[in-house]
């Protein structure tokens, strides 16, 4: 038998993650070290998640998120059930409360991509078991995670980070806010005036920073990049919002180029949480650049979203 020490309990057990702020500097600590734990070798872990399941209840299409999670669940030894409401949105056939009410009865953790982060706290306030926010209009957590491990296995230092956020001020970018903020690092957000990250996510973020002295520059200068760690950019329209000619073409002076990546320093990593528009946000010639890391970041979804339910599911302590 071998046993995995873990240094840490599982503060984080029976807990929800709808934002990354819900889980503290520490336990982000845990899970990225948990991760780079499993990443190195699963096999002490293959019977961790046995005789668990978890629902995958998706609003909204999915590669990565999908993939990442079945995959890395059966790794585990757990199992996943995907409700597809592609077609129609959770709260149609039955209310919120009573869909959670019943897959709380079958399932340990409940992982959601959703159109609304109301739907989220909604899942919350009525169910007993984890919920997990796999993507909605304000937040992508379990991205983030990943990309902060990304970020350390490229050599970044999460406390000392310079990080460039160029286009939409949009769900990713709320996110990775709260990761620079829990942290205590620099972060430039990029936008078009009218597309800057929400007021009251801005708010919650200087809370954060103020107990950490993280540092955010909010700016419509798309030069403002000079010097960082990373440059990242998302979608210019996200899942859920109409295509509009109007906001890419506003978006143009954020697009990713070999201008910018020489403007942010030959060292800076490009980053993009995918699916990425290529001639769009960023050109092929960045996208495919060694400087590019957005497939390490792919693949990391896995280690840090099963870092994290291990730990939900009380089962990070786990020895076989
Ligand atoms: N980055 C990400 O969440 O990708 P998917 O939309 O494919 O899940
Ligand atoms: N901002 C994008 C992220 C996709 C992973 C969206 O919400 O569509």
């Amino acid at each position: 038998m071998t046993t995995i020490s873990i240094s840490q309990s599982s503060s984080l057990a029976r807990r929800s993650v709808l934002t990354l702020a819900d889980l503290s500097r520490e336990e982000i600590r845990t899970t990225l070290d948990l991760a780079k734990t499993l990443k190195r070798d699963y096999t002490p872990f293959a019977d961790a998640l046995k005789q668990r399941a978890v629902v995958l209840l998706f609003e909204k299409p999915s590669l990565r998120t999908r993939v990442s999670l079945e995959i890395g669940i059966a790794k585990l030894g757990g199992s996943c059930v995907y409700l597809d409401h592609q077609g129609s949105p959770i709260g149609q056939r039955e209310t919120i409360a009573d869909y959670g009410r019943n897959l709380e009865r079958w399932a340990d953790a409940l992982v959601c991509r959703v159109f609304h982060h109301h739907t989220l706290t909604e899942l919350q306030r009525w169910t007993k078991v984890p919920i997990v926010n796999a993507l909605c209009d304000a937040h992508h957590p379990c991205q983030i995670l990943a990309d902060a491990l990304t970020l350390e296995e490229h050599g970044i230092d999460l406390s000392s980070m310079r990080l460039a956020w160029l286009g939409d001020g949009n769900n990713v970018c709320h996110s990775l806010m709260q990761l620079t903020a829990l942290f205590g690092g620099h972060m430039v957000v990029a936008t078009p005036d009218d597309c800057k990250p929400d007021a009251a996510w801005v708010a919650r973020t200087s809370e954060l920073a103020s107990a950490t002295g993280a540092r955010f520059t909010y700016t419509s200068d798309a030069k403002a990049i000079a010097g960082c760690d990373a440059v990242y950019t998302d979608a210019w329209i996200s899942m859920g919002q109409s295509d509009s000619a109007t906001k890419k073409a506003s978006m143009l002076p954020y697009q990713v180029t070999d201008a910018t990546m020489k403007l942010a320093g030959q060292n800076a990593l490009f980053m993009h949480c995918l699916p990425a528009h290529r001639g769009e946000e960023v050109l092929d010639s960045v996208m495919d650049s060694p400087q590019s890391v957005v497939f390490d970041q792919a693949e990391n979804r896995m280690h840090a979203q099963n870092a994290l339910l291990l730990q939900l599911l009380g089962a990070d302590k786990h020895a076989s």
